[in-house]
């Protein structure tokens, strides 16, 4: 397995919208091989999620796990999770506003509202179809990857920009023991 390196904002791939896996492709060792990086690259980087085209992969492919992380030591856990060619299928009306930042945007955090609950379906790494509910922190983290995998980052979706802060502001003036979250 390997570290890859992390497509920063600016880089064209984060804009591009990613092409679909074809499902005969998930079983091959080049797929299989970049699911293990990506996962490898997220634990090294304490993201809880992280997808394709963020490590210059123009590929409709993410994963997502939250264990104790250190960058979001309140998180409730979510098992490792990838998903491949995902499509979020339905939306609450119902938003929550939360704390946001992404590997691709250093050192950055902004408030985004998010549907609080969705249905959703992807292929797994092995190829198998899923088809899950999610809410709250899991919800929120589900519709950051599959932004990527539209060509959006989170910025693009907060309502407005005032709450945009470096991290080390964020710790002085506006952390009111509100949890930041996604990846
Ligand atoms: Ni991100």
């Amino acid at each position: 397995m390997a570290i890859l390196k992390v497509a920063r904002l600016g880089h064209p791939v984060l804009r591009q919208a990613a092409k679909p896996v074809p499902p005969g492709d998930i079983s091959s060792s080049s797929i299989q091989r970049l699911i293990d990086d990506m996962i490898e690259t997220m634990h090294e980087y304490d993201g809880v999620g992280i997808a394709a085209p963020q490590v210059h992969h123009s590929l409709q492919l993410a994963v997502i796990e939250v264990e104790r992380n250190p960058r979001y030591p309140q998180a409730p856990e979510i098992p490792l999770t990838v998903l491949i060619n995902p499509e979020i299928t339905a939306r609450s009306d119902a938003k929550r506003l939360g704390w946001e930042g992404c590997l691709s945007v250093d050192g950055l955090r902004g408030e985004v509202p998010r549907a609080e609950q969705l249905s959703a379906r992807w292929l797994d790494r092995s190829g198998r179809p899923v088809q899950a509910e999610a809410q709250g922190f899991f919800a929120v983290v589900i519709q950051h990857e599959v932004d990527h995998l539209l060509g959006k980052v989170f910025l693009d979706r907060m309502a407005d920009l005032t709450t945009l802060t470096h991290l080390k502001e964020y710790d002085r003036y506006w952390l009111h023991g509100e949890e930041p979250e996604s990846e």
